[in-house]
Formats: structure tokens, sequence, C-alpha cells
């Protein structure tokens, strides 16, 4: 039977943010954006461990109420993204399988509704690839090239890649791995799976699935979670 687990980079330190604490521990509706990720990921049944890659010695986790879950274990993070992902991927070397499926899900994304991951779940559970949460582009979206536009975009053809994030551990494994080698800087698992050759599938997600990223964003998120 195929086995789900998860795995969470929070290893980032959210410059972007201009605070003095990474943005993944800042409260929204007085809890760290991350105690709301985490309630999410083992609120899903399927989900058996959820693997949180933290920055080396990072004061603030052991203050998470969640970080004793029996279902929650860490490891250290890397230098970007994609090597945080890689570090959770591997801790999970002696329990998943080739063919399991890993969700990978940002630690700045507070707002993951249920039904959207287990869509994602029950919609790819017999995909040999793996597939993301996105949202079709409502703007126009323009090429730019030192503050001219270059050219306009199909936007019937643009979506925005949230997380989480479905992909067969393996295949994940290998193409993260690959693209690390090659020293690619990958934003996402999918870029590297799409690296590898493989066509991930599309699931539409929720608008109210942002990322924290610039201090307004924390009031937005705290307005989709109080209206819940
Ligand atoms: O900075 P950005 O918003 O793209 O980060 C996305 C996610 O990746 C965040 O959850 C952040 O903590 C994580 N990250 C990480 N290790 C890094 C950089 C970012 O786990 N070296």
């Amino acid at each position: 039977m195929t086995r789900y687990f998860a795995v969470v980079p929070a290893a980032g330190s959210g410059t972007r943010m201009g605070k003095n604490m990474p943005k993944q521990y800042l409260p929204v509706v007085g809890k760290p954006v991350l105690q709301h990720v985490l309630e999410s990921l083992v609120r899903i049944k399927c989900v058996e461990r959820v693997v949180v890659a933290l920055a080396p010695a990072d004061p603030y986790w052991h203050k998470l109420e969640i970080s004793g879950h029996p279902k929650i274990a860490t490891t250290i993070g890397g230098r970007e993204r994609a090597d945080s992902v890689l570090n959770g991927l591997q801790a999970l070397k002696a329990v998943a399988h080739e063919q399991d499926f890993v969700l990978v899900h940002d630690a700045a994304r507070p707002c993951l509704r249920l039904e959207d991951a287990l869509r994602l779940i029950t919609t790819l559970a017999e995909d040999p690839v793996g597939g993301i949460l996105a949202l079709p582009s409502v703007d126009t979206l323009k090429e730019v090239e030192q503050s001219e536009i270059a050219c306009t975009l199909d936007r019937r053809k643009i979506w925005r890649a949230l997380t989480p994030q479905l992909f067969r551990y393996g295949l994940l494994l290998e193409a993260l791995n690959a693209a690390c080698q090659a020293g690619l800087q990958v934003t996402d698992e999918s870029q590297a799976v799409e690296r590898a050759g493989y066509k991930p599938k599309i699931i539409e997600g929720s608008p109210d699935n942002l990322k924290i990223t610039r201090p307004e964003d924390l009031d937005l998120a705290e307005f989709y979670l109080q209206r819940r």
C-alpha cells in the first residue's frame, strides 16, 4: 500500500519581511505561522510523519506547542530551499519506499485548507509522478527586461505554483539531487521534476493559500484564518 509523508522546509530567514524573527515564527491569530502549518498537516490522516527542516541552532522551534507531536520529526535545513527539502527527504530514507508519496509544504503558508490537501492527494492517488496545487493567473503578465516590457505572456497558459506539492518519493529525491548537483537553483519541487523530463499535474488550489513574504501578508493571513 502507498504511504504518505510530508516535508516542511522551515530553514529560511525571511529577510524580505524585515522582522527580527524568521517569518515562519511570526504570530498570526495568536499562534506562530509554523504552528498553523503543522496543525494542518498532522490533521491529514494518511500522512504518517512530517519532517521539518530547521535552521541550525533554531532557538524558536522548541517553544512551538506542536514541536513534541508524535507525527513530527526534525532535521537540519540547507543553504537553499531545495537543499532543505533534500535533507527532509533523506531523513525519510529508512521508512519511505520509492513509490510512496511525499507532500512538500512551505513553512510560510499558514492558510492551507484541509479540503485542498485532500483533493490533491485523492486526485493523484494513482498518478505515477505527482502534481501541485496552483492558481490560474488573473492578471495579464509581462516579461520585463531592464524596466521595459519585452512581451506579453498568454495568461491562459500561466498558473502560479503553490504548495503542497505531491510527488512519488524516489522520483522527487532523484530529481532534486540531480538539480542540486547541476548547480541549478530550483524554487519548487515541480521545477526539478519537470527538468527530469516529467509532466506534473495541476490541481486548482484556493487563493487564500498565500505565502507570507511581506509584512502586509500577515494581515491578510489573519483575515483569512479568522473568517473560517
Ligand atoms: O523564501 P521563500 O518564501 O521562497 O521560502 C519558502 C520556504 O522555504 C520557507 O518555508 C522557508 O523557510 C524555506 N527555506 C528553507 N531553507 C532555505 C531557504 C528557504 O527551508 N535555505
